[in-house]
């Protein structure tokens, strides 16, 4: 890890600039994208990509996945059927990843894939995003840039509080306007699974496809996402989930406009969207996750939260925060 401070860049062409320089040079770089901010690093480059795992401290060689900038550059490195082909074309630029099989003379090296026959592929939705992708001129790999089972950061406070001195710099660019990491569905042989519920809802993309996903089943049925782990997104305190009665001196993470039995003896809370807009609520699930936490309660009560739409991601996060460690 190269000692010294981590430098902050601006959201302007010489940081756009700076930051794709220090990508192709092997260097680690954090990066807003439209969803949550990434840990990048070029995909081509294994001692980059080993970088990445130390600097998260993540215990297991999990692939990762490569962002481009546009759809003619991902074509380069995985191979499109029909399904992500019509995928790529609705939701690209924008908070979905796809595995497909990948592509020969592909350049995302088999560390960041894990050594698996297939690839994940982003084109995000954050315009900066994508600037940086094009002046690195590689495919950057980019898991969540906070420390492995740490809460996922979505502006560049929670990403210095985690990589502060671990990484050569974060670009700036202001809170993360959808709040929750990429829909990933694999597209190989088969129909298309939902690997983990994201960004784009799971009705959008049905529509797309005209079609229901397949769940993700039992190893050997159907492609698993590795790093889909019981235990992530882990705050400090405990998680109780669809609570509707709050019990002395827990934090409260309210979701609309109803005040659960109990809430005035609650140490703290925090209102997800008042109005019940699960967009809303997704922006700023991780941000007030970590001031709940911070505050140092034993347990974080969450009001109930609608599964439809972003509802299934918002939970799915929300699941792993309460799942046993
Ligand atoms: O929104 C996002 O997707 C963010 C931003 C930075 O782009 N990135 C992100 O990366 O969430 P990460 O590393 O936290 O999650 C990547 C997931 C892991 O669960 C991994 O197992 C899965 O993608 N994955 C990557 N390659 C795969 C493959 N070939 N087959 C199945 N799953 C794969
Ligand atoms: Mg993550």
């Amino acid at each position: 890890m190269p000692p010294g401070a981590t430098r902050r860049l601006a959201a302007d062409a010489p940081g756009i600039a700076e930051a794709g320089a220090l990508l192709r040079e092997g260097r680690l770089v954090a990066i807003p994208t439209e969803t949550v901010y990434g840990l990048g690093a070029d995909a081509g480059n294994p001692a980059a990509v080993a970088g990445i795992y130390a600097a998260k401290e993540r215990p297991r060689f999990n692939p990762l996945i490569a962002h481009l900038p546009d759809l003619a550059a991902a074509r380069r490195e995985g191979v499109f059927g029909e399904d992500a082909a019509r995928l790529a074309e609705a939701f690209w630029p924008g908070p979905l990843t796809l595995v497909v099989p990948v592509a020969e003379g592909g350049r995302v090296s088999d560390l960041a894939r894990a050594d698996l026959g297939s690839v994940a592929l982003r084109v995000p939705g954050s315009r900066l995003a994508r600037d940086v992708l094009a002046a690195a001129g590689c495919p950057v790999a980019a898991p969540s840039a906070n420390r492995s089972g740490r809460v996922s950061p979505t502006d560049v406070d929670h990403v210095l509080g985690d990589l502060d001195g671990r990484i050569a710099a974060v670009l700036d660019g202001g809170p993360c306007p959808v709040g929750v990491e990429s829909t990933i569905v694999a597209c190989l042989d088969g129909p298309p699974v939902l690997l983990r519920p994201g960004g784009v809802s799971r009705a959008e993309i049905e529509a797309v496809l005209a079609r229901p996903l397949a769940a993700a089943g039992p190893a050997g049925a159907a492609p698993v996402s590795p790093g889909l782990l019981a235990s992530h997104y882990a705050p400090r305190a405990a998680v109780r989930l669809g609570a509707t009665r709050v019990l002395p001196g827990e934090a409260v993470l309210l979701f609309g406009p109803d005040a659960p039995a109990g809430l005035d003896e609650a140490a703290l809370c925090l209102n997800l969207s008042p109005a019940g807009d699960l967009a809303e609520a997704a922006t700023h699930l991780f941000a007030y996750l970590r001031r709940l936490d911070a505050a140092g309660p034993a347990t974080i009560a969450v009001t109930p939260i609608p599964d439809h739409g972003l509802g299934e991601a918002i939970l799915d996060r929300l699941a792993r925060a309460a799942a046993p460690r």
